[in-house]
């Protein structure tokens, strides 16, 4: 059987509390039951996504902040879950200053598709099939790099006017 193409989504809405999080959580989740290789990348500030996952702030070593930086390689933030399968690159507060410190940084918007790029060629393959990116409610520049990264976008809404203008 040969592997399926590595599909990189991000999860995103502009409107908050809609389920970005649950649903990363549960389809990273489901992926990884039905036997996908998964990378949850959480790159939103508030960290619900590591923290859904038990990983908790104080066992969080290298995150998404340290990688959009430049500080370190995605595989050195990437760890594993109680899933099998399914693997997590963290996030946490400081991730809140990437915005402000990577404002005249070069390929600003590219910095999360860049570093997936790198994960991929050091693998020599694609390491997974599927990388979720669970975005933070805002179209900030953190979520501008997981749509640059990303093959497709799902957006969760609530059914509601607000969420849908988001
Ligand atoms: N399909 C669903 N049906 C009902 N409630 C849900 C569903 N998905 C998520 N929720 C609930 O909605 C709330 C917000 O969910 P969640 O944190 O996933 O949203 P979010 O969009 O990631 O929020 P944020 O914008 O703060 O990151 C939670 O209490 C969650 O349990
Ligand atoms: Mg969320």
């Amino acid at each position: 059987m040969t592997a399926s193409p590595l599909r990189i989504l991000a999860i995103a809405n502009q409107k908050g509390g809609v389920g970005k999080t649950t649903t990363a959580i549960n389809l990273a989740t489901a992926l990884a039951a039905v036997g996908e290789q998964v990378l949850l990348i959480d790159l939103d500030p508030q960290g619900n996504a590591s923290t859904g996952l038990g990983i908790r702030a104080a066992d969080r070593g290298v995150t998404t902040y340290d990688v959009l930086g430049g500080d370190y390689r995605l595989e050195a933030a990437v760890t594993d879950t109680d899933i099998p399968g399914l693997a997590l690159a963290p996030a946490g507060v400081d991730l809140a200053c990437a915005e402000v410190e990577l404002i005249d940084a070069d390929r600003r918007h590219y910095r999360l598709a860049d570093a997936i790029d790198e994960y991929r060629q050091s693998a020599g393959g694609d390491p997974v099939s599927y990388v979720l990116i669970d975005c933070p409610p805002s179209l900030s520049l953190l979520t501008v790099n997981a749509l640059a990264a990303a093959n497709a976008v799902i957006i969760p809404l609530q059914c509601e006017f607000f969420a849908l203008k988001a």
